[in-house]
C-alpha cells in the first residue's frame, strides 16, 4: 500500500467514480475495524448518499449493538440498526451444517440490505471485505475452507452492485488507514460475521445462542481482566463454543443435566494459522467456574480446546 493519506485520496476518488450522484449506497457496518473504515470512507466520499446499516441478527455478543452505535457515532457516522433476530432464527431452524448456516445467514443479510436499499433508493452495497476474506473464501485458493459470509454467501441474483474499497488491503494496512482516519484503535478480537451461530455446534436456537453469549461474555471478562492486570498477553481470540452434548452435573445434592462448552484461546497474527494457548491453570479454572455459574445450570461442563490451526480451524464450525 502507498501511504494511508494517498490510499484515502484514491479510495474516495474511486467511490465517487463508482457511485456518481445521484446514486446511493447502503454500507454494511459490523462494528469491526474493516467495515468501520469502509463506512468512514463512504461517508467522506458520498455524504448522505451513503447509509450505514447494522443488522442486529440476534446472534451478536452481549452489548454489541450499543458498542457499535457508540463507535460509529464517535467517528461521525450515523448508524441505522435493522432488527432481524426473528428472521435469522426462523431461517436457521433445523439447520446443523456449518456451511448451510453461513449460506442462510449470508442470504438473509443480503435480503435485509436489499430491502433497506429499496426503502432508501440505493443501488450499491459498500462492504469492508479485505484481501484475506476473499482468499480464504476460494478467491485464489483451490479449495474453499469456509465461505466467509461477506464474500462466499453473496447470491448470484444480488440486486445491488458491490463496492469493496478495502479489497486489496491486509489487516495491518487497514489499521494504518484507520489510524489516519481518526478511528479509535481499540484492542478487539475478530468476531465471525455469522456470529454466535457458528459458536453453537449443531442446531441454532435462541436458548442455545443465549448460553453461547453468556459463556463468551464470561471468557472475555476473565481474559480481559487478566490482560488488564498484566497477568496475560492479549491473545488473538478467546471465546466459548456451545457443544451439543448433554452431560451430568451436580448442584448441592441434586443431579443436573446441562450442556458442555469448549473454551478456545488462540494466538495468531493473521488467522491463517493459530496456536492454541494452554491458559494458566487459575485462569482456566476461574473461567469454568464463571461459565457454569452464569449459565444457571445450562452449561454443566467446560472443556479447554488445545488444538492448533491447522489441523483445526479457529472456530469450531
Ligand atoms: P477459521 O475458523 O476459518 O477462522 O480458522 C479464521 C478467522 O475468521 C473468523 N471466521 C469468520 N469470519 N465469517 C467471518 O467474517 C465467517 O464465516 C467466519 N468463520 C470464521 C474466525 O473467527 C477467525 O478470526
Amino acid at each position: 500500500m502507498q501511504d494511508p493519506a494517498a490510499f484515502e485520496k484514491e479510495a474516495l476518488a474511486n467511490l465517487r467514480q463508482q457511485l456518481p450522484a445521484p446514486h446511493r449506497a447502503v454500507v454494511a457496518a459490523s462494528g469491526g475495524i474493516d467495515s468501520t473504515v469502509a463506512a468512514v470512507l463512504a461517508q467522506r466520499a458520498l455524504g448522505d448518499r451513503a447509509r450505514a446499516v447494522f443488522v442486529d441478527t440476534g446472534l451478536l455478543r452481549a452489548g454489541e449493538v450499543e458498542r457499535t452505535e457508540a463507535l460509529l457515532s464517535s467517528v461521525g457516522v450515523e448508524l441505522h440498526v435493522l432488527k432481524g433476530a426473528e428472521r435469522f432464527f426462523s431461517v436457521l431452524r433445523g439447520v446443523s451444517d456449518p456451511e448451510e448456516k453461513r449460506r442462510r445467514i449470508g442470504a438473509t443479510f443480503v435480503r435485509l440490505f436489499e430491502e433497506e436499499a429499496g426503502r432508501v433508493g440505493a443501488s450499491h452495497l459498500v462492504q469492508g471485505t479485505i484481501a484475506p476474506d476473499w482468499i480464504e473464501s476460494g478467491g485464489s485458493l483451490r479449495d474453499t475452507i469456509k465461505t466467509h459470509h461477506n464474500v462466499g454467501g453473496l447470491p448470484k441474483d444480488l440486486k445491488l452492485s458491490v463496492v469493496e474499497p478495502l479489497r486489496d488491503l491486509y489487516k495491518d494496512e487497514v489499521r494504518q488507514v484507520a489510524r489516519h482516519l481518526g478511528i479509535p484503535q481499540w484492542e478487539r478480537q475478530p468476531f465471525p460475521g455469522p456470529g454466535l451461530a457458528v459458536r453453537v455446534v449443531g442446531e441454532v436456537t435462541p436458548e442455545r445462542v443465549e448460553l453461547a453469549r453468556v459463556a463468551c461474555a464470561e471468557v472475555e471478562a476473565e481474559i480481559d481482566q487478566a490482560v488488564h492486570e498484566g497477568r496475560l498477553a492479549r491473545p488473538w481470540q478467546y471465546f466459548a463454543t456451545l457443544l451439543p452434548i448433554r452431560t451430568v452435573g451436580v448442584e448441592g445434592d441434586v443431579r443436573t443435566y446441562g450442556l458442555a462448552a469448549s473454551v478456545r484461546v488462540v494466538e495468531s497474527t493473521d488467522a491463517m494459522t493459530a496456536t492454541a494457548m494452554a491458559l494458566p491453570p487459575e485462569i482456566a479454572r476461574r473461567i469454568a467456574e464463571r461459565i457454569t455459574r452464569a449459565s444457571h445450570g445450562g452449561i454443566t461442563r467446560v472443556l479447554l480446546d488445545l488444538t492448533d490451526k491447522p489441523p483445526a480451524t479457529i472456530e469450531w464450525e
